[in-house]
Parts: C-alpha cells; structure tokens; sequence
C-alpha cells in the first residue's frame, strides 16, 4: 500500500514517456553525417488536428495504416532544403503548428535529412530528383487511395522548391499549388524550365526570393514572385562574414519566418506589381488597379485569393518592404507634394506621423527628389507600425548640400495616401519648408477635388 503511493506517479512518469516516445521526430545528424555524407533516406511525418504536435512515420505504401489520415482533407507537404550541418530545422514545429490553426488537413513534413545533410552540396542537389521520384509514387498512391491532385500543396523551402517543381513535373501539373520559398540557385541558375521549379508544375506557383544574390535563385519562377526588401538583403541580417553563419543563412531563412507570419495571419504586407525594386521604392509601383477590386495581392498564405487573375496574368514580379523584426509588416503611404517655386528646386523629404500619443519615422527612399512648379511629385513612405489614424506630421526639406545656398520649398500642397486603408487622404495646403527645419502640422482630409 504504502510503496504504491509512491509508485504509481513514478510509473506514471514511465507511462507518459513511452507515450512521448511513440512521437516521431525529424533525423538529427550530427556534423559528422555531413562531412562524410549521407545517402538519401525519405521519412514521411505525419501532422493532423489529431495530433498537433506528435508526428507519426508514415508508411509509403499501406496508407490505411494511418487512422488519422483523411485523404478526403488538403494535404500539405513541408519539404525542407540543404542541411549543412544535419541539424533539424527550428521552423517546422511552428509551421506544422500555424498551418493546422487554419485549415482541417494532413501536413506531412518530408524528412529528407539523409540526403540533405552534406559538406557537399552537389550531393544534396543529386538527390532532389531521387527524393522527388519518390514523393511521386507517395502521390500517385494517395491518388489511387481517393486524394484529389488539386487538394495537395507543396510547400518547399531553398532545394525543397525545386523537389517540389519535379514531382509537379512527373505529376503534369496537375497538383493545386506549389509555394516555394527562396527557392536555390546555384545549380539551378540557367537551367530549362523542366530542371528547375517553373509556372507549368502545378495550378499555382507562387514564390518568395530574399537571397538572389547568394543562395537564392533571381528569376521569376512561378505565377506570382514576391521579392521581399527587393529579394537581396533583408533587414536585420549581418552584413559581414564576421557575424559567423547567420551571415550565409539569415537572407534565405527570413523567407520562412516571413511565410509563418502570413500564415498565422499576424498582418499583412501587400506587394506591389513592378519592374524593379527601385522603381516600387520611387513611388512608380503604387497602381493596382489590373487587379480590380481585389487590389494588389497580399504576400504569402492567402495569396491564393488571386490565383484566378495571377494565372490569367502569365507571371507577376511584385515588390514589399519588411521591418528587422517579427511580425515585419510595413504599411505604405505615398506622399505627394506640389510646390509653386519658379525655378525646379532639388532634395531630400524626411517626414514622422504622429499617432496615440507617439510617432513613427517613414522611411522614404533618398534619392534627391525634384520639385516643379505646379507639378506633383511623388515619394513612397513606408512605416513598420500599424497607424489607425495619422494626428499630425512631421516634414523636414533638406536641399542636401550644405555648401549650396539656403533653398525654401513653397509647398501649394502636400498629400499622404494610405496605399492599404480605404482612407481619405489627409492634405495640408500652402506650407513653407526652409532648408533642414522640421514643421510639425495637423493635416486634413483632402478636398474632394484633390484625391
Ligand atoms: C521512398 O523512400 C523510402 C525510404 O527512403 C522507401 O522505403 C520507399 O520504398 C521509397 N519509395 C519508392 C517508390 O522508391
Ligand atoms: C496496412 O495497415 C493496416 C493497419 O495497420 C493493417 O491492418 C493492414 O494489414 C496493412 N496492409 C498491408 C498490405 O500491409
Ligand atoms: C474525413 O474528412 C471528411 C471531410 O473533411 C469528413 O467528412 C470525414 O468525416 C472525415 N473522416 C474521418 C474518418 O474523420
Ligand atoms: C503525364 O503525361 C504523360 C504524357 O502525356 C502521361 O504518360 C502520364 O501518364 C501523365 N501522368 C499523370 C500523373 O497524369
Ligand atoms: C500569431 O498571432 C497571435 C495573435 O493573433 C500572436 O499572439 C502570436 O504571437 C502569433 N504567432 C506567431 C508565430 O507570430
Ligand atoms: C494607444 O496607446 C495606449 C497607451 O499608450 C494603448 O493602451 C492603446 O491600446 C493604443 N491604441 C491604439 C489604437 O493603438
């Protein structure tokens, strides 16, 4: 009696570790694996409402094993990229996590560590037709079984993007969608479209870039590709090797961290349709009217919602800026200014929105902006705070060049549009900007005449 009192938590204890056991968990290598390299090994992981955050290994073949795998539900496939050093990846769990928040589904996590763990990455890139080969087969058995084609996405990150455009491939398109994040470029560079990931592998294809000049891939590749902070370097991230490896990893991860986000519906970063990012950060990239009603499309999870015009379009480049730090929404104002000096006058706007009781820097791209008698002149300002209603602003006019004369701008108008709130525009008229002092005004809505 006594001696039970004691035991029974302790067997407790034992009970629920086994239970916990019973959870499988994505291959950790160690660095050794990689420096003698690994060969290819597919483990498929198995996510449901059922069980959030306990995988189960799935067979590839007797899919009736799986009490819990409805082949009636969606199912997403999370296929990871290059694992130099074999660890597992910290975002799968969240990902797994947010995704089931969303939507009753099937999230099988694609463990391909074996494969991907290798100094040398021309292995890893062997393997992803291998992998792709036989996630195929999982398919085409899921298919047999009753799944429909359309229900399935593929979510593939960095060489996941590409294994995924091969199975879209092998599949003749026929999968509902394929989102690839930061998908690689080197080896992949250059090649034809049926050896890379490309708009033909699935309904819809739509793609993140953050890394194109190192491990992420330039071009275009899907029906929509959103270039995040341009697709280059991304807020926050060390700008030198002496920051160790997040200087070779931050640029490619932030595209999952991104992704989570739009996921878990945190905010919201609308991007606009553009040649360049430096024509979107010009203030030439603001129209969105092809899109309709709908406006510009909204990176991430729900971009779905313009899968209908964004395939009818062909293939769309569109352009958003981040903030360093999560959730990374930015919201995007164009600021407008008329003058009514004679002569053009050259520089620099720098502008605060003052809201709840503080304020907020825009940042507006600082190119030397000219301004002409009775003519607009456009800038983009963007904000990383979520403002419900600007109280006042803050302008400063700087002609940039301390040795030429003093320059006043004599504004006839200034405009701020929020590009994302059905807002009315607010306007100040007839304003005086002497060189480098700030004024700080209470603007109005515009008048009608002047949207
Ligand atoms: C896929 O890979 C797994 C494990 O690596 C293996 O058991 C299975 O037979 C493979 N399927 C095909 C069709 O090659
Ligand atoms: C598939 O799994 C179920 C449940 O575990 C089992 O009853 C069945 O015999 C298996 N089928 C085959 C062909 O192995
Ligand atoms: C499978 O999913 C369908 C549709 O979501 C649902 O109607 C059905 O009840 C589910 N089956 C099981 C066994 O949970
Ligand atoms: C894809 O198309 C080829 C050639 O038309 C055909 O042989 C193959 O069966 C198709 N595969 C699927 C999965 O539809
Ligand atoms: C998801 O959103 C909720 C608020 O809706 C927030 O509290 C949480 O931190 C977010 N999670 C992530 C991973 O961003
Ligand atoms: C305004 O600020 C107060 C306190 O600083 C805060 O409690 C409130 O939630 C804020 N309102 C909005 C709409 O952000």
């Amino acid at each position: 009696m006594f001696l039970w009192q004691y035991l029974t938590p302790v067997l407790l204890v034992i009970l629920q570790t086994c239970k916990a056991r019973k959870c499988a968990t994505f291959t950790d290598l160690n660095f050794g694996h990689a420096f003698f390299g690994t060969t290819l090994k597919i483990r498929l992981l198995l996510y449901t409402r059922e069980s959030i955050d306990c995988g189960t290994l799935m067979s590839h073949t007797n899919l009736s094993a799986h009490p819990h795998f409805n082949l009636s539900n969606p199912t997403t496939f999370i296929i990871h990229g290059y694992r130099p050093t074999g660890s597992p990846p910290i975002w799968v769990k969240k990902l797994t996590q947010l995704l089931l928040h969303r939507k009753d589904m099937n999230v099988i996590l694609v463990d391909w560590n074996h494969g991907a763990a290798n100094l040398n990455y021309l292995k890893s890139v062997e393997n992803t037709k291998k992998a792709a080969a036989n996630l195929t087969a999982f398919i085409k058995n899921m298919e047999e079984h009753g799944a429909s084609l359309s229900s399935i996405h593929m979510i593939g990150v960095s060489l996941g993007a590409h294994i995924s455009g091969f199975v879209g491939t092998n599949l003749n398109g026929t999968i509902g969608r394929i989102t690839a994040l930061d998908p690689a470029g080197p080896q992949f560079k250059g090649n034809p479209p049926n050896e890379r990931l490309d708009p033909t592998d699935a309904q819809f294809v739509d793609v993140l870039h953050t890394d194109i000049d190192a491990l992420g891939f330039r071009e275009p590749l899907g029906h929509i590709d959103f270039y995040a902070n341009g697709g280059t370097d991304q807020p926050g991230c060390p700008k030198t090797i002496f920051s160790g490896g997040a200087y070779f990893k931050c640029d490619h991860q932030r595209s999952v961290l991104l992704y989570i986000e739009s996921v878990n519906r945190t905010c919201s970063s609308t991007a606009y349709p553009c040649s360049s990012y430096k024509d979107f950060l010009d203030g030439d990239c603001v129209s969105c009217d092809q899109f309709g009603a709908a406006g510009c499309p909204v990176f991430g999870y729900d971009v779905v919602r313009w899968k209908d015009i964004l395939v009818r379009l062909g293939q769309t480049k569109a352009y958003f800026s981040t903030t360093a730090k999560t959730p990374f929404c930015m919201t995007n104002y164009l600021l407008d200014v008329m003058v009514w000096n004679k002569d053009e006058r050259s520089g620099y706007i720098t502008a605060k929105l003052h809201y709840n009781g503080t304020e907020a820097v825009a940042s507006i791209n600082h190119k030397a902006s000219k301004f002409r008698e009775y003519t607009e002149t456009k800038m983009l300002a963007q904000v990383g705070k979520n403002i419900q209603s600007v109280e006042k602003m803050s302008l400063k006019f700087s002609n940039g060049n301390t040795c030429s004369p003093k320059y006043k701008l004599r504004v006839l108008r200034i405009r701020l549009t929020n590009l994302e709130h059905e807002q009315r525009p607010l306007c100040r008229y007839d304003l005086l900007l002497k060189d480098n002092e700030e004024v700080t005004f209470r603007p109005i809505p515009c008048e009608e005449s002047n949207f």
